[in-house]
Order: C-alpha cells, then sequence, then structure tokens
C-alpha cells in the first residue's frame, strides 16, 4: 500500500514528497515524522469539493487535535478550511499561527473559565455549549466583554458508531454534550435563545472516530435534523447551522476500505436534505469537522531498527527507537499499523516479525509485520501516522518527542523541532531543601 505522494523510487528506497525517506532519516534522525504537504493539501481539496457538489452550503473545520502544529493549520486555512479547537492550548497554537479568529470553532466539554476567556477575547467564530451550566457562565464572560457570542449546542445523539469504544463519543451513555433522550439538549437551546449576549447559531454532534461506515453518519443527520425541527416546532425558533463533526475513517491498511470522501458527502447531504424536506425545515448550513480523514494517510513515521531478537519457535522481535511515546494508539485502542521497510521497499516479503518500541513496557507497535530480511540499521517507515500519533506524544520513559518534516517536491522543512535532553529538564525545579543533603547520621 502506498498512499498519497508515496513512492519506490529507483534504488527500491521508500520516497514521499520527492524526497528519500533514507536521506529524511540521516538528515534529521529518527524517529522522525513526516508530513506529505501534497497529500495533505489535496484531501483537503477532494473533502471540499465532494460536500460542494451535494451540498449547497458548507464550511469544513479542519479538527487540529489531530495533528496541532502552527504550519499544519496554515495550510489548511490556505486551503479555505477553517479550525476546531478543543483546548486553550490549541486555540492559542492556531492564533499564533495566524489562523483568522472567526474561522475558529471552539469546542472543549470542561473548558475552564480562562478558555473561555481566551476565547471570547478573541472573537473566535463559534464557541460550542457542552453542558447547561457553561451557557451562564459564558453569557456573563461575554457580557463583561460587551461582545455577542455566537454559539453551537453539542448534542448526544444516542449514536452508537461501529468503532473502539475508548472514541465513541455519540451514544446516549457519554459525557460529551447534552441528551435528546432526557430533554437536557432542548433545555440548552431554550436557554442559549434566552441568553442575551448569545447568538445561537446551531447545533453540533460528533458520534466518533475511524468509522468505516456511512450508516451511522446518515442516521446522525437524520436525528440531528429532527431535532432541530423540534426545536422549531416548541421553540419557534430555526436553527441556521448543523455541524455533525468528524469521523470518517482512513487506509491503516490494504483492508481497511472507508467509504471515499464523495459516496460520504453524499450519504450524508442527502440524509439532510431529506429530512428537512420531511419537516419542512430550510436547509441549514451544514459544518463538517474532519481529522484523521484530512491528515491520517499523509504521515509517515521513520524508525531506525536496532535490536533483532528471534526467540527460536516463538517469533522474531525488531526493535525499534520509538514506540508508545510517538504512537500510543497500538496500545489504547488495539490499533494497526502498516509498514514499510524504507531502504528494501523493492523487495519481497520472506518472514513475519513483530515491531516493538524501546520502552520499558510490551510496547508492540504492530504484532505481526510481513517484511523482507531485516538488519540492524533498516529504516521503518510507519504509514498513517498522520493522526492523533504527534499529537498524543508524550515523554514516557523521558524519550523526546521526534521533529515533524513537512515534505514537498523534494523540499524537505522542520516544522517541529526534535526535543532536545535539555527540552526534558527544563521544567524541572529541584526543591531548595533536596539541594544541598543533610551529612549523614553516623551509625
Ligand atoms: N469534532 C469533534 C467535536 C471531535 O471530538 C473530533 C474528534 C473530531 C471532530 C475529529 O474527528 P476525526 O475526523 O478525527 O475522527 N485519539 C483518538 C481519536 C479521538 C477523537 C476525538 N474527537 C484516536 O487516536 O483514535
Amino acid at each position: 500500500m502506498l498512499l498519497g505522494t508515496q513512492r519506490i523510487n529507483e534504488e527500491g528506497f521508500l520516497e514521499v514528497g520527492g524526497c528519500n525517506t533514507i536521506e529524511l532519516a540521516e538528515e534529521f534522525g529518527t524517529p522522525l515524522y513526516i508530513l506529505d504537504e501534497a497529500g495533505l493539501r489535496e484531501t483537503c481539496r477532494r473533502y471540499r469539493e465532494a460536500f460542494a457538489a451535494h451540498y449547497p452550503r458548507v464550511h469544513i473545520s479542519f479538527s487540529s487535535k489531530v495533528f496541532t502544529t502552527m504550519a499544519v493549520c496554515r495550510i489548511v486555512e490556505e486551503e479555505g478550511l477553517g479550525v476546531d479547537v478543543s483546548s486553550g492550548g490549541e486555540l492559542f497554537t492556531a492564533l499564533d499561527a495566524g489562523v483568522s479568529p472567526s474561522r475558529i470553532v471552539m469546542h472543549g466539554s470542561n473548558k475552564s473559565l480562562r478558555e473561555i476567556e481566551l476565547a471570547v477575547s478573541h472573537r473566535v467564530g463559534r464557541i460550542g455549549i457542552d453542558y447547561l451550566e457553561e451557557i451562564a457562565m459564558l453569557q456573563k464572560i461575554a457580557a463583561a466583554h460587551q461582545t455577542q457570542v455566537d454559539v453551537l449546542i453539542r448534542v448526544a445523539p444516542g449514536i452508537a458508531a461501529d468503532t473502539h469504544t475508548h472514541i465513541q463519543t455519540g451514544k446516549a451513555d457519554t459525557k460529551f454534550g447534552l441528551a435528546l433522550a432526557d430533554g437536557s439538549a432542548k433545555q440548552a437551546v431554550a436557554e442559549a435563545l434566552n441568553a442575551p449576549n448569545l447568538q445561537l447559531r446551531g447545533i453540533n454532534c460528533h458520534i466518533g472516530s475511524q468509522i468505516l461506515d456511512i450508516d451511522p453518519f446518515a442516521e446522525t443527520a437524520r436525528v440531528m435534523v429532527d431535532f432541530a425541527s423540534q426545536v422549531r416546532d416548541d421553540l419557534g425558533y430555526t436553527l441556521e447551522e448543523l455541524d455533525l463533526g468528524g469521523g470518517l475513517g482512513v487506509r491503516y491498511s490494504s483492508d481497511d476500505r472507508p467509504p471515499s470522501f464523495e459516496e460520504f458527502a453524499e450519504a450524508v447531504a442527502s440524509a439532510v436534505k431529506q429530512t428537512c424536506e420531511a419537516h419542512d425545515l430550510p436547509l441549514p448550513k451544514l459544518l463538517q469537522e474532519p481529522g484523521r480523514s484530512l491528515i491520517g494517510e499523509s504521515g509517515l513515521t521513520l524508525y531506525r531498527i536496532g535490536v533483532i531478537k528471534e526467540i527460536s519457535g516463538v517469533r522474531t522481535y525488531v526493535s525499534v527507537d520509538g514506540g508508545m511515546s510517538d504512537n500510543p494508539r497500538p496500545a489504547l485502542y488495539g490499533a494497526r499499523y502498516s509498514a514499510i521497510l524504507a531502504n528494501k521497499a523493492a523487495l519481497p516479503s520472506t518472514q513475519t516479525v513483530t515491531v516493538a518500541g524501546k520502552h520499558c513496557e510490551s510496547d508492540t507497535l504492530i504484532p505481526e509485520l510481513e517484511a523482507p530480511q531485516i538488519a540492524v540499521g533498516d529504516i521503518l517507515a510507519v504509514q498513517t501516522t498522520g493522526a492523533y500519533n504527534y499529537s498524543m506524544a508524550s515523554n514516557y520513559n523521558r524519550f523526546q518527542r521526534p521533529a515533524v518534516v513537512l515534505v514537498r517536491d523534494g523540499r524537505a522543512d522542520v516544522i517541529v523541532e526534535r526535543e532536545s535532553l535539555e527540552d526534558l529538564v527544563r521544567l524541572d525545579r529541584i526543591p531548595e531543601r533536596l539541594r544541598s543533603p543533610e551529612p549523614k547520621k553516623a551509625s
């Protein structure tokens, strides 16, 4: 499986963005996150075009949590997308990157006062309300800033999509949003309508992530429009915007068959249109917040192979110089990844190995990788690491987070520097009383 601009060059090395991955590993070190700029731009464009072809008014926001960096924010904004953020840190990054505040949607299930203040003072485009008390809190802050805030109400539509339970977010039993079943979503709408400094624009939801089946998305669209029609009937208010979140899956292996953007857009758009027609409701503006499906396949992680340990009759462990600190997804969700031996990309597979990280646990990255003969020093390129890898990386075992390199047309630019050892201790403090050890008592 080759994704985006990946190709195998004449020497049998894996290339991406016109750059030889072996040279990238030499120049920037490993582990190394690589982002294929053309691949990312292309998916942004295709996603936008797919919806534009099926629905009259659509606004697409990039869900920045998948890969929050300033350069990524700039690229997606250049591609005509807005940016959705879900914390003060993501908001700060988007603002610092120069994203126009009006194109930012601020979410968050437990926003702090400070985060709301930051969003209101920068006049972000929309703030998503996640729980009832947030309405009064936001009203107060908006009044203090003498401003009007455009809001969305996050609805829990009660849909359980077929994905890992940790990333199902639209069920009735969820910490996210306001439930339809117990009336709290409608109560929130009523309260927001009564808040003088809040301008209710619409409703939003997000049912989960890495969903490969279209039906739950279409079902969600219907449930949300049904709710919008109830709001119109009971509260006399017609919602202008319908934000259906993100969630579309990507290819982690050649067996994964996510729907195309066209199929997805068509299904969602026609569910919205048909349900609106059935309720005689004007078509709302449709908001989409994809993350993974825009950038997942454009990411690649390069590792250098270290220890190779064959346990006779059991398996062969091949250890790489990263692991769960740069990609916690296998450990968290049992996520499966594909990989290419980048310096032997044209050779046939002759064995099955287990790719392990180098953390102090059994941090298996790939349980079964079909590969050519592997030697110490080879470069392994793990694919589809553009979503929730860099952004979920940690310093476990005091590993330094890898650099991120943006590649395009043979150019490679560092967009996030590799952390240094000094970075690791930069925020550590030793209290005075621990500095000068007390003289040991003679026994
Ligand atoms: N909108 C909202 C409100 C969200 O909460 C999310 C993701 C998205 C959009 C983007 O969803 P996407 O298109 O990327 O599926 N860390 C997990 C995924 C958590 C998803 C959180 N919300 C993982 O690595 O699989």
